[in-house]
């Protein structure tokens, strides 16, 4: 069902300090700051060969991320991003197989303004999980 690792995740408290480590310390190609005020998030895209790393810092007072950077002060891993062809065929295999959708388990349009899902972390070995549709 799922197809290639769109991208994984990372929240950090300083986007600007975390982008210098990826650009001067790892040498990769780290896009410009964009602020999503609709996902309160502002993201910095970093492209490798073989998918891409986010960063993701909150913005706003009510951001999904606040929550998850109080467990994690010093930043951590918030979630990987798999692709599938159809997510509603995909959504749909999955919760017949019993895991559970966040929200009200209709896709929205993620980062890249593509329908996504996100599928419960306790129902994958700790790990969030955002289905994209490509
Ligand atoms: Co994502």
């Amino acid at each position: 069902m799922i197809g290639r690792l769109n991208h994984v995740a990372i929240a950090v408290r300083n986007l600007a300090g975390a982008s210098a480590l990826y650009r001067d310390t790892l040498g990769a190609k780290v896009s410009a700051p964009l602020a999503q005020p609709e996902h309160g998030v502002t993201v910095v895209f970093i492209e490798l060969a073989n998918t891409k790393i986010e960063l993701i810092e909150p913005l706003g007072a009510n951001s999904p991320i606040a929550g998850f950077l109080e467990k994690n002060p010093d930043g951590g891993m918030h979630h990987i991003c798999y692709e599938v062809d159809d997510i509603l065929s995909a959504r749909d295999a999955l919760k017949a197989k019993g895991a559970r959708v966040l929200g009200d388990g209709e896709p929205r349009n993620g980062a890249h303004g593509k329908p996504v899902l996100f599928l419960h972390p306790k129902d994958f070995n700790g790990t969030l999980v955002e289905l994209e549709q490509v």
